[in-house]
């Protein structure tokens, strides 16, 4: 069931609805069937997030990767999130994801390569090798905000387990469990929360798994204890506390293109010229340091690949974009 609205251009549910028949019409959003899909403005969260002095510093070192604009604030990167297994709210999961439990946590690796099996995150990550990263985090609701992330790079972890020549793609999986995770007893997505790259992609060096942000472990909202960044890619294809990794021969299932394949394509790459078919890609909104959660809507064109078509545009030379969305 797919539920069109209008776009509400920025107006907050609250600003037209009671406080009380809102919490309701939001409970019962939260446990309808999915193809909702995201609503092109979503509402600005308010959720009280724990600072930085939280969690536990992470030393990475820096890369040439950064962006000339600033950074959002930790309150927004940490409280105004996407993690559907938490709910469909933009507060849900600074609220709710505490009862995910993140140590001791292992990596299941199948499919066609030759080093398989279950690894303990301390083995997939050299916590000593850490990289800093900063990339603009583009969602496919029209936002993006400009996040400092902690981790390495993609393509040499997946090397270490010596895919083979059958190894097209890799598809990940997001922890699938009713008790920590109570957005899960509503089938808002099929469940496990999964996603899927051409192994090109996976192995460009701007693919990145993420263990931190903003120099300190990953909050659990933002996708503890290990999450893809693919900073090229609307937000969505940046899968959360992973748990699982195959390597296919055949394109792999992704959980938005189960769920409504005329809005969420295989490829997902930012493309401001490729519209969602309820609202435009031209501009976003900008989540930055003068805009915060709730202020006035800045806005920038959005740029093809995000502004890393430099980087990757060649993984798809003579592809037509418009039908590989
Ligand atoms: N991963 C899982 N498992 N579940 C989700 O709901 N949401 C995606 C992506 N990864 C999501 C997920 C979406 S839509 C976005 S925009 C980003 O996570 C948001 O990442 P952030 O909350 O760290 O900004």
């Amino acid at each position: 069931m797919l539920i069109r609205r209008p776009p509400r251009f920025a107006m907050n549910d609250r600003d037209v609805t009671p406080q009380s028949s809102y919490m309701n019409r939001r409970d019962i959003i939260a446990g309808l069937t999915a193809a909702t899909g995201f609503a092109a403005f979503p509402q600005t969260a308010n959720a009280k997030v724990a600072g930085p002095e939280t969690y536990k510093p992470l030393v990475g070192s820096k890369t040439k990767y950064k962006v000339e604009d600033p950074n959002a604030p930790w309150k927004a990167v940490t409280g105004y999130n996407n993690f559907y297994e938490f709910g469909t709210g933009k507060d849900d999961p600074a609220k709710r994801a505490h009862t995910l439990i993140t140590d001791p946590w292992d990596v299941k690796v199948e499919g066609e390569a030759e080093n398989i099996g279950t690894f303990a995150l301390e083995d997939l990550i050299d916590f000593n090798a850490l990289e800093d990263r900063i990339y603009r985090h583009r969602c496919v609701e029209a936002w993006s905000m400009v996040i400092p992330w902690v981790g390495l790079p993609l393509g040499p972890i997946l090397q270490r387990f010596a895919p083979n020549s059958r190894a097209k793609y890799v598809q990940f999986f997001t922890k699938n469990d009713r008790k920590q995770m109570p957005g899960t007893r509503w089938p808002v997505l099929d469940w496990p929360y999964r996603e899927g790259l051409r192994m090109d992609e996976a192995m460009n060096p701007l693919s990145f798994l993420a263990v931190g942000v903003y120099g300190r472990v990953l909050p659990n909202q933002n996708g503890a204890p290990l999450r893809l960044v693919l900073p090229w890619k609307y937000g969505y294809k940046s899968i959360k506390s992973i748990v699982g990794i195959k390597f296919m021969e055949e394109q792999p299932d992704t959980s938005w293109n189960l769920s409504a394949p005329r809005e969420y394509g295989f490829y997902s790459n930012v493309n401001p010229q490729v519209e969602h078919p309820r609202w435009s890609q031209a501009s976003e909104r900008v989540i930055g340091p003068q805009t915060g959660l709730r202020g006035a809507l800045a806005r920038r064109d959005t740029e093809m690949f995000n502004g890393y078509a430099d980087a990757v545009a060649g993984l798809y030379a003579g592809m037509d974009l418009h039908k590989f969305y």
